[in-house]
């Protein structure tokens, strides 16, 4: 038996859920939010797919009932304000940071063991938030932003390269905003051989810049941000959480010291399983990598210490 909530049923919340239940990686999965019915209504309507999909997980929608929240291994928190086009992420923090510090506090009354993955943006600010607001271990917070940056870097790679998605491999680190993820384009393959043997300099430092503004680009198109490869992504995170894979997943997480910074949380690479961080790995970065890091760093400890500004935490 295992069991993951998705707070927030909004367009990442229910796919999520969605992907959560098509891969059968919970029993049961429990879907809330503030808004009457429209979690009960997603989980239906996913339910009513188990048979020409084939999954038995069990999709149940509640209206802020978290009573029915309890015992989940996994918290997932989507809720708040998504971007509109031209928002930065970080413009999204005054509000969202009353929505996430109650919905954890929440969450944790009813699930006091539960590992929570924040999604909510600014991301890496709110998994702080998340993190300081229920006290809990620093291994039972994960913010989940470097999966999906990585998975638009591997996407624009595929797309350079003109070959198949799966055939590529790469990751990105530092802060998930637009100007603070770092893709890390020494370490990309191509089935195994480096990216930096079949194609340019030039190429590469393109794929990276669309990377980095791969949110942005999908926030205008759609005008609102992204669900597909947000809700996948969360789904892979919490499979390797509740199923003790113990993959490499780059997440944000609380530094204390790793990477020469301390008390914040900033994307790099972890070893997820069952206990949520079970390991940071830590990198040998190059010069290069090194500047990025801290000017990311630097970046997104600012936005966390907004919290404290608006007395969040
Ligand atoms: C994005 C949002 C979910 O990057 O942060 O699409």
């Amino acid at each position: 038996m295992s069991k993951v909530t998705v707070v927030g049923a909004g367009n990442v919340g229910a796919t999520a859920a969605n992907v959560l239940a098509v891969k059968n990686v919970a029993s049961e999965v429990v879907l809330i939010d503030i808004k009457e019915g429209v979690a009960e209504g997603k989980a239906m309507d996913i339910m009513q797919t188990a048979q020409s999909i084939g999954f038995d997980t069990v999709v149940k929608g509640v209206t802020n009932k978290y009573e029915e929240t309890a015992g989940s291994d996994v918290v997932v928190i989507t809720s708040g304000i998504p971007r509109k086009p031209g928002m930065t992420r970080e413009e999204l923090l005054g509000v969202n940071a009353g929505i996430v510090k109650s919905v954890c506090e929440q969450a944790l009354k009813y699930s006091p063991n539960t590992i929570f993955v924040v999604v909510s943006n600014p991301m890496d600010a709110m998994a702080y938030l998340t993190l300081k607001a229920t006290g809990v271990a620093k291994n039972r917070v994960i913010g989940m932003g470097g999966m999906l940056d990585s998975s638009r870097f591997k996407y624009f790679l595929s797309q350079k390269l003109g070959c198949n998605a799966r055939d590529v491999d790469g990751f990105v680190i530092g802060g998930h905003g637009d100007k603070t993820m770092i893709p890390m384009t020494r370490f990309a393959t191509y089935k195994g051989i480096p990216v930096t043997e079949c194609i340019s300099e030039a190429e590469l430092e393109e794929v990276a810049a669309q990377t980095m503004v791969g949110g942005a680009t999908l926030t205008g198109l759609l005008g609102t941000s992204a669900w597909m490869a947000p809700g996948a992504s969360i789904a892979f995170l919490v499979d390797s959480i509740i199923n003790d894979q113990k993959k490499m997943i780059p997440c944000s997480v609380y530094l204390e010291g790793e990477y020469g910074f301390k008390d914040v949380n900033i994307g790099v690479p972890c070893i997820i399983g069952k206990n949520g961080v079970e390991k940071i790995v830590e990198l040998k970065l190059n010069e290069k990598e090194q500047a990025l890091f801290k000017a990311s760093y630097e970046a997104t400890a600012a936005t966390t210490a907004t919290l404290h500004e608006i007395n969040a935490i």
